[in-house]
């Protein structure tokens, strides 16, 4: 999980961004083709994990509330291939926020708290 997946999902995210600073704000947005490349293969990687954690060996229960968490990641992320293929960066914002909220719908349900 946190080997693939997260280092996929960093990649999915570098899409769009901006930091704050003294100076201002700082847009670190994806903008050559080089870095939207490594937005869609973090998009396709995440893509793969989210497969991989939908198969028997990987499920935990309830299953059928796992694999649907697991799915919404998949699904998404190929829109994300999409978009960032498009360089579609409003796109690109919008569902990045709505992966980071996936990714902690199925922690919420399944991470026990400590
Ligand atoms: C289908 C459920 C599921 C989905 C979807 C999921 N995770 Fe996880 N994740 C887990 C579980 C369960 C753990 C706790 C470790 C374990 O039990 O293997 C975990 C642990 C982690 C950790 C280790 C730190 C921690 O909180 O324990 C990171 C980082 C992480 N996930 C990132 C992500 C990201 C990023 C996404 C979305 C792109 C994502 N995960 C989607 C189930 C999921």
């Amino acid at each position: 999980m946190v080997h693939v997946m997260d280092p996929a999902a960093k990649q999915f995210w570098a899409a769009w961004g901006e930091v704050h600073t003294l100076d201002g704000l700082i847009d670190i947005s994806a903008k050559t083709e080089e870095e939207w490349k490594k937005v869609e293969d973090g998009a396709a990687t995440v893509i793969v994990a989210a497969g991989v954690l939908q198969r028997p060996e990987y499920t935990r229960e309830p299953a059928g509330k796992w694999r649907g968490y697991a799915k919404a990641v998949a699904d998404l992320a190929k829109t994300g291939m999409e978009r960032a293929e498009a360089q579609d960066l409003t796109a690109m914002q919008t569902l990045g926020e709505e992966l980071d909220k996936r990714c902690e719908a199925c922690h919420e349900a399944f991470i026990p708290k400590t």
